[in-house]
């Protein structure tokens, strides 16, 4: 193990190390454009420069292996006079448009010019124009005139999505990222982790195209969560608008509803990725909802559907459950306590993968597309559905059954959180709460489990599906 010296600091480093790696691991921070800790080492920007005692030069510390006795200086006169002639060149085609810039407040290259450079241009040059919006995808605009040129994009879809869309063309203040293929060319659009190299952008030059000028980052919260997607479970963060900057004279949902989602990095599951999916969770979450409860299709007050279900309940001699496999840890637990022993369960796969989805794959993409189904396998069994001829009610809890093939003229119970044609037909029905109105956990197909947190106040009339079952259950104690 070389023993470094960095600022005066002894540290001891693995020989694998380089300088800036060993700078992290003991809180000493260094600055960093092009390098990620997930792609290889581009070393092109050459903000990371520090010297080593003795030497007249700088060198970058992205790519300085460690050695014994090596003496970096982070800080130098000389060191800070590179940072800032790096910014200088950096920004002096940057068109500086911060303020219609969704990256704002969030931008690494703002932060720098603050901390390293901190001066007005010096050029007396006209800027080089470059394309403004470049739409590499249905997904992503590119702005080629507040790109660095820092090739993580580039790396990305070669090192890790392995779509191989994106590359440098021409030289010298010409360069730009333009898609393979050519001009027009949209490789990205198969690229199912497209959207992560908007994160890993420390610029706004790639830009979502769902969150286009809809939000300022500042006004947003992110909320802890986990992506139902498939049963990999990556770790997510929800954004959504913050309480005390809630818009008042604007439609309100617009204050409960998801502005983008992003990874939270999670080395054990996900690391710092996620799939496109996970970007479109609104479009899942945010459909028409269910409201009221409803018997025989009539809306009516939950107690009274509390009681027509325990009516059922309380004259079935086989009942079946059709048990969620997006039903959190402690929903399944709870549907196991009140009724394990009094149905027959079996669980039922809430979602299918879609016409145009990544079934599977080798990096996160699980072809289960559902988050929980192993938790519910393992308390309800992994046995398909199946009706004896004397079933006398089934039990339907989330989406994805086939009602065609329910016994025919068997009084249902139904939860569900959405809108659907079946709610009405159902004998009994409860509207459920989504995931981002409750939380709960659920634990991935590595047995990994991760915690999701509520984002907003349950919808009107909407009961989270443990009440249910708390109430359904106590009520059958004491009648029983
Ligand atoms: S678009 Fe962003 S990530 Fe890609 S090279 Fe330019 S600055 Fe780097
Ligand atoms: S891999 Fe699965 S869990 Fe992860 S973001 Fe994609 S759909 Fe969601
Ligand atoms: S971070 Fe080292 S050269 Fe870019």
């Amino acid at each position: 193990m070389p023993q470094i010296f960095i600022d005066g600091q002894p540290f001891e480093a693995r020989t694998e190390q380089t300088v800036m790696q060993v700078a992290d691991e003991n809180g000493i921070y260094i600055p960093r454009l092009c390098w990620h800790p997930q792609l290889s080492i581009a070393g092109n920007c050459r903000i990371c420069v520090v010297q080593i005692e003795g030497r007249s030069w700088v060198e970058i510390s992205c790519n300085m292996p460690v050695s014994e006795g090596l003496r970096v200086l982070t800080d130098t006169e000389l060191v800070r006079a590179h940072r800032k002639a790096t910014m200088q060149f950096l920004t002096l085609n940057h068109p500086v448009d911060c303020g219609i810039c969704d990256k704002a407040g969030e931008c690494t290259l703002q932060d720098y010019h603050v901390a390293y450079n901190g001066e007005a241009s010096i050029s007396h040059e006209p800027k080089v124009v470059a394309t403004k919006f470049y739409e590499l995808s249905s997904r992503i605009t590119l702005d080629n005139e507040r790109c660095i040129l820092c090739t993580r994009c580039v790396r990305f879809t070669r090192e890790v999505s392995q779509s191989h869309a994106l590359g440098v063309l021409d030289r010298g203040d010409h360069s730009v990222i333009r898609p393979a293929g050519g001009e027009g060319a949209r490789p990205l659009e198969q690229d199912a982790y497209s959207d992560n190299i908007i994160d890993i952008c420390p610029v706004g030059a790639l830009l979502s195209r769902q969150f286009l000028y809809k939000e300022r980052v500042w006004y947003l919260k992110a909320t802890p969560s986990v992506c139902p997607g498939c049963a990999r479970g990556c770790t997510i963060d929800i954004w959504h608008r913050r309480p005390e900057w809630a818009l008042k004279s604007l439609d309100p949902r617009h204050n409960a509803s998801i502005s983008r989602v992003t990874p939270r990095d999670n080395p054990a599951v996900n690391g710092p990725w996620v799939c496109n999916k996970a970007r479109d969770l609104a479009q899942l979450l945010e459909r028409p909802r269910a409201h009221a409860p409803m018997t025989r299709g009539r809306e009516v007050g939950l107690d009274a559907a509390l009681a027509a279900a325990r009516a059922l309940i309380g004259k079935a001699r086989h009942p079946v459950a059709l048990v969620s496999s997006w039903a959190s840890n402690e929903e399944l637990q709870a549907f196991k306590a009140a009724f394990g022993a009094r149905f027959t369960c079996f669980v039922k796969a809430d979602h299918q993968p879609a016409e145009d989805e990544v079934v599977q794959d080798g990096l996160l993409i699980r072809a289960d597309k559902n988050p929980n189904g192993d938790t519910a396998r393992a308390l309800f069994g992994d046995a398909a559905p199946t009706f004896a001829p004397d079933t006398d009610l089934v039990l339907v809890w989330g989406e994805g059954a086939d009602f065609a093939r329910l016994p025919r003229g068997v009084p249902v119970i139904l939860l569900g959180a959405f809108l659907a044609p079946e709610n009405g037909h159902a004998e009994v029905f409860f509207p459920l709460s989504v995931m981002t109105e409750r939380r709960g956990h659920y634990t991935n197909f590595q047995g990994i489990t991760s915690a999701f947190e509520a984002c907003f106040a349950p919808a009107p009339g909407v009961v989270h599906a443990v009440q249910v079952f708390e109430k359904l259950a106590l009520r059958e104690a004491v009648t029983s």
